[in-house]
């Protein structure tokens, strides 16, 4: 048994201590996830796991045996874009665009938690069934993210245009 990576299957790499951010972009040609600092700081490395935010980095591979996976690549493709892909280009959410897959993937999820009522540091009440996403609750909830071109403006911009359209 494998795993699934943007609805294909994908064997298990035989060395139990390829991560999955390696196994992605090293094994699977899929260069979209980026490797930033590989110690779980920067966010660079964000994917999906069964829909949830993960730092691709700090996983073994093998750990994720049987589970889904989705990168940048399968998000969106160059003629059908993620609402979140086409906004990050209206509001400038990117220079270099190193960060921009781990930020996209990131914010995917982080909507989906505010939607479940899942609290942040900055909530005000944790018993809200569902989180209104501000300025200051977009801000904390994406802070794992880092851009070092400092687009953040833009990349809050971006998610917050985005909300609506987002399912
Ligand atoms: S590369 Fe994974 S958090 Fe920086
Ligand atoms: S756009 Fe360059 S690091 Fe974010």
């Amino acid at each position: 048994m494998g795993l699934t990576v943007n609805g294909a299957p994908v064997a298990l790499p035989e060395d139990p201590r390829v991560s999955l951010l390696d196994l992605l972009r090293d094994r699977l040609g899929l260069p979209g996830t980026k490797k930033g600092c590989n110690q779980g700081a920067c966010g660079a490395c964000t994917v999906l796991v069964d829909g949830m935010r993960i730092l691709s980095c700090l996983a073994l591979a093998v750990q994720y045996e049987g589970r889904s996976i989705t990168t940048i690549e399968g998000l969106g493709t160059e003629t059908a874009l993620h609402p979140l892909q086409q906004a990050f280009i209206e509001h400038d959410g990117f220079q270099c665009g190193y960060c921009t897959p781990g930020q996209i993937c990131s914010a995917v999820d982080m909507v989906a938690e505010a939607r479940r009522g899942v609290p942040s540091h900055v909530t005000a009440d944790l018993a809200e069934e569902t989180i209104l996403l501000d300025g200051a609750e977009l801000r904390e909830r994406m802070s794992g993210n880092l851009c070092r071109c400092g687009a953040h403006n833009g990349i809050i911009e971006a998610i917050a245009q985005s909300l609506e359209t987002m399912a």
